[in-house]
């Protein structure tokens, strides 16, 4: 297992726990609109940037493009004035009115490193993968707006959220931080969580650019992918997310992409990024991932976590660079004016924060949890339900729970993204051990399915049995009507899983509980796909991922049929771990730490699912697979074309209770080619009985190649064929129509 120079720090940063002076007031606000004209709220971001830069000196524009981590121990054991201690910080500017930037990790809520703000929680939302797993952009957007809030209450203006890598690897341990393995799916959840985040005056990010698609050396992993795979797979998540989100920045990732440094590929940020997506906001290195004073041409703009570096190079080099003309100055002030562009979007000019409050003050806590929840109950996959045997009848006399610490709470997941609901009552905070302990601990939120699960069947005698002995397990099993065994994978950030099995002999467990007794459900908690050698002897399997600080309830509620699961599976589950293009060890797992490697994704534009289509490969669940306690039709299917293919439908609950459809529209075909991709999604809730009709447009790319010469997307003209169906492998309902050939500039 390697580690990054990150978690290599992280090492020494568990020993300091030194209390910190907390509030931390930004500086003045500008007094008067003629004295700074930029404080004109009726201009637009880019005129105010340019007019306030206009009246920075250059140390002044220097010291808006690199910032520090803000945890003490970079400082004595103490924060630098200002910071409140968090992920990173960067001073602002009194004499301008420039508020100081306060960033923060994650997607998943406000976290809180090494607990530098004592005291100090956030509402802890499920995994990213279980919120693409929701297939439900409002949602998304209620989550970002939860953490937007928050981040806002407490001071921090810059959240460091937005993951859309794409699930390549499904042993990636930051897969439970990204949306999956479809590029439209991925790019609208996470644009809206952005959106969500961002209309809280908080600056988001989008992360990690690019093709950050394992954790194995990811400082020193070389990305290699042709130019259209990566504008089709990849990129087209981070531009739709973009596109969707408008991130004040795009924090670019540790690896090499075909040959440089992601944050220092002009190619990336330059090209691509800048001119062809023309994206006005500022890129920000992630922690530690600057090499060079020329990452500034090459189109970064921002160093952060600077203490991780060789060098605080955009400090004293660059300006000597600039000194020199080897840099030009205007490249300064462009850094600067992309930075302040993106806080007077976001607000942060026109909303100045008050004086933090931390713990759960400042927001409505009990709200919050309940989006938490809304979002887990949606997002957790009935993956099969033989016999109906879910819902749990309120009839069964004794019901076994088993395992996964599920008296305790819900697992999830580790690194710079956790968050820690309340610190005065996390469940397990298992391993972690030594001076890896700061972001390799096991955290289980204070969630606990039994618990809530005899709330909700007080008829029923529920016992547990924590799952330590196989026989053990068996011979109770054998003694009640119901098993429910809980299994958990803990994935995190820095490392990847060596393969797909679930650890510690849970596979053992299940199978000898399933043996024991035919009525055996099993509840999944973890970062993504794996393996279910036991799958035909269980009538039940509930995927819940990584569940958040409301897991327990959420999975007793779909257990019990108080919620009616609804989730649609982000990711392909394989049938083994061969079927991908890259199944034997991690690519790098035995170099030597610093010795740079190549990774070939050779499947192109093909991930995931598209791959499996392509090739014929039966997996265990395809991509967008989900049950339901109630089943649905799609019927009246219209398809129409021209500029673009419109799809409109009829979606009906044909069973008996209310429940929510997730309709997929894919191509299957354009005029030259059988090519298989998500161009629409939904969600529907509907009574039973209930009809609603969908429409739905395709996005022209998605029907395009990227043509990487003309530097253009390629529409064919003809006819395209597409079906609305229940998942990638469902045939659906079908239609054609005819789309006319054009080229669009990307
Ligand atoms: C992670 C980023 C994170 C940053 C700041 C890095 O190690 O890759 O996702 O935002 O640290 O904590």
């Amino acid at each position: 297992m390697k580690r990054s120079r990150k978690f290599a720090a992280g090492l020494s940063l568990a020993a300091s726990t030194l209390a910190l002076a907390l509030a931390v007031a930004t500086p003045a606000p500008a007094q008067t609109a003629s004295a700074q004209p930029w404080m004109n709220p009726t201009l637009s971001p880019d005129q105010r940037a340019a007019l306030l830069v206009k009246d920075m000196t250059p140390d002044e524009k220097l010291s808006l493009v690199h910032g520090v981590m803000a945890l003490p121990f970079f400082f004595g054991g103490k924060l630098p004035e200002g910071a409140i201690g968090s992920a990173g910080y960067i001073p602002g500017i009194a004499r301008l009115g420039i508020p100081h930037q306060q960033e923060s990790d994650a997607s998943l809520g406000v976290t809180n490193p090494l607990m530098i703000r004592p005291g100090d929680y956030a509402t802890a939302l499920p995994s990213s993968l279980l919120l693409a797993a929701t297939f439900n952009t409002k949602i998304a957007y209620d989550g970002g707006a939860v953490v937007g809030q928050e981040a806002w209450a407490k001071g921090i203006n810059v959240q460091l959220a937005g993951g859309v890598d794409l699930a390549r690897d499904p042993r990636n341990g930051r897969n439970f931080e990204y949306a999956g393995e479809d590029p439209w799916l991925a790019g609208n959840i996470v644009g809206e969580s952005i959106r969500g985040i961002q209309d809280q005056h908080v600056i988001s990010t989008v992360k990690h650019y690019a093709i950050n698609d394992q954790e194995t050396g990811r400082n020193y992993v070389n990305s290699v992918i042709d130019e259209q795979a990566m504008r089709e797979s990849d990129l087209l998540a981070f531009e739709i997310a973009i596109e969707k989100g408008q991130p004040g920045s795009v924090m670019c990732s540790y690896n090499l992409v075909n040959g440089a440094y992601a944050c220092g590929n002009s190619h990336l940020l330059n090209d691509v990024l800048k001119r062809d997506w023309g994206y006005k906001g500022y890129v920000m290195s992630d922690w530690g991932a600057v090499k060079a004073t020329d990452f500034a041409v090459k189109g970064l703009d921002q160093q952060s976590g600077e203490q991780l570096d060789k060098e605080v190079w955009f400090g004293a080099p660059l300006k000597e660079a600039i000194d020199k003309g080897e840099i030009p100055a205007a490249r300064l002030t462009d850094m600067a004016q992309r930075i302040l562009r993106s806080m007077f979007a976001a607000g942060l000019f026109d909303h100045p924060q008050p004086a933090p409050v931390f713990g759960d003050k400042g927001y409505d806590a009990a709200a919050h949890a309940e989006v938490a929840k809304a979002e887990a109950e949606e997002g957790i996959v009935l993956l099969k339900n033989e016999g109906g045997i879910l819902p749990l009848a309120k009839s069964a006399k004794t019901i076994l729970v088993v395992g996964g610490h599920a008296d305790a709470g819900v697992i999830s997941g580790g690194g710079s993204s956790q968050v820690v609901a309340d610190p005065n009552q996390v469940a397990i905070a298992q391993g972690g051990d030594g001076m890896m302990a700061a972001f390799s601990k096991i955290n289980y939120h204070p969630s606990s399915p039994l618990k809530a699960l005899r709330a909700a069947l007080p008829q029923t005698q529920i016992s547990f049995d924590v799952g330590n002995y196989p026989e053990e397990v068996a011979r109770k099993a054998k003694n009640a009507d119901l098993v429910i065994i809980f299994a958990t994978q803990w994935m995190g950030e820095g490392a990847d899983a060596p393969n797909l099995n679930l650890p510690d002999g849970q596979n053992a467990l299940i199978q000898a509980a399933a043996e024991a007794n035919p009525h055996t459900v099993v509840v999944l908690e973890t970062g993504g796909a794996v393996n279910m050698p036991w799958l035909d002897k269980v009538p039940a399997v509930v995927e819940a991922w990584y569940s958040g600080q409301k897991g327990g309830e959420a999975i007793s509620d779909i257990l019990t049929g108080a919620s009616n699961p609804s989730g649609h599976l982000p990711v392909t589950f394989p049938a083994s771990l061969d079927q991908y293009p890259r199944s034997g060890p991690l690519p790098g797992i035995d170099l030597p730490d610093g010795q740079q490697f190549d990774v070939s994704y050779d499947e192109g534009a093909d991930v995931g699912y598209k791959r499996f289509i392509k090739l014929g490969m039966k997996p265990l669940y395809p991509f967008g697979y989900g049950l339901s306690y109630t089943s649905f039709s799609y019927s009246d299917l219209k398809v129409s074309g021209g500029d673009t293919l419109t799809v409109s439908f009829t979606v009906t609950n044909t069973g008996d209770v209310a429940g929510k459809a997730a309709p997929q529209v894919y191509l299957n075909r354009t005029p030259n080619e059988a090519l298989k991709r998500l161009i629409g999604f939904s969600k529907v809730a509907l009574k039973p009985g209930e009809s609603q009709t969908v429409t739905l447009s395709a996005d022209p790319r998605l029907l395009a190649h990227f043509d990487a010469k003309a530097n253009t997307w390629s529409v064919a003209g003809g006819a395209y064929a597409v079906a609305v169906a229940q998942d990638a492998e469902d045939p659906g309902v079908s239609g054609s129509a005819s789309v006319r050939a054009r080229q669009i500039k990307p």
